[in-house]
């Protein structure tokens, strides 16, 4: 069973400045809803019971929109506004099921998943990174039930442009499951175009081991000086662990880039 996702928010954000010079990207409004919002609704709505946020100092305000109960309940008292009340019991119930971790130095998304280690309970937790949103169809509750079958990690997955390999996690196949999902041979960090082993790329949602960890602990730095987690998950396929590639039904949103934070907010306003 999975019951815990872990989320990383520890990124500076700087693709969306200046947007993000005070402010939290994730906290940023798409459609009237902070990104984050989505996410957390993704995880609900998929069973989790549990949400590890690896925040920074510096991202504090994250932490502040979930425990601002003196300034709420002083409103509330004020002007009995139901949609503002509605929206405060949203949070309050979401603030009983998130924890906090620090990550204060930016070394990488490997880096921020060790973070969790001692906070992480059963053999298996789900990951979201919150610049990917996937809207129309709920990934991560799609990947449970995959996981829930095979017992085994997955990764969300997508065919991109040849020419933008190297900004993704690039995975090679080894063996077809059904149409949409697929044993990984291996995974490479941001590839150049030259060394791509494909146009297939890792998307934001991991089905991740607790045994990670393990390999966390160790994991050297590797492009852009960074701890990746695909240079984890890597050692581990190398080891005989399986994992599959999810091609997901939903619509991808890339959040993280100006034009792509733009884009999505007219996504979602369609649906
Ligand atoms: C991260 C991962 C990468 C993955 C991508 C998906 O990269 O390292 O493997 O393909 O997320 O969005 P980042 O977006 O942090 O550069």
């Amino acid at each position: 069973m999975i019951r815990q996702a872990i989320i990383p928010l520890a990124g500076l954000g700087t693709r969306l400045l200046p947007l993000t010079s005070v402010f939290a990207k994730e906290l940023l409004p798409i459609n009237g809803k902070p990104g984050i919002e989505y996410i957390l609704d993704e995880c609900l709505d998929a069973g989790i019971k549990e949400i590890i946020f690896i925040i920074s100092n510096k991202k504090k305000i994250i932490k502040k929109y979930f425990y601002n109960d003196k300034f709420y309940k002083k409103i509330i008292n004020k002007k009995k506004d139901q949609r503002i009340i509605k929206e405060y019991k949203k949070i309050k119930n979401l603030k009983k099921i998130i924890k906090f971790v620090y990550q204060n130095e930016p070394k990488g998304t490997g880096d921020a998943v060790l973070k969790t280690k001692n906070i992480i309970k059963d053999n298996f937790f789900l990951m979201l990174l919150p610049d990917d949103l996937i809207i129309k169809r709920n990934c991560s509750k799609d990947m449970i039930s995959i996981h829930n079958k095979k017992k085994c990690s997955i990764m969300a997955s997508m065919k991109v442009k040849r020419k933008t390999v190297n900004r993704w996690g690039i995975y090679s196949k080894k063996k077809k499951i059904n149409q949409n999902n697929f044993y990984i041979k291996d995974v490479i960090e941001k590839p150049d175009i030259k060394s791509a082993p494909s146009n297939n790329a890792v998307i934001g949602r991991y089905i991740l081991p607790k045994k990670i960890f393990d390999k966390l602990k160790n994991q050297k730095k590797g492009k852009g000086e960074e701890i990746h987690i695909t240079d984890a998950i890597r050692r581990l396929i190398t080891d005989g662990d399986k994992f599959i590639a999810h091609n997901f039904k939903g619509k991808y949103l890339d959040c993280g880039t100006m034009e792509g934070y733009i884009k999505s907010s007219l996504e979602i306003s369609k649906i």
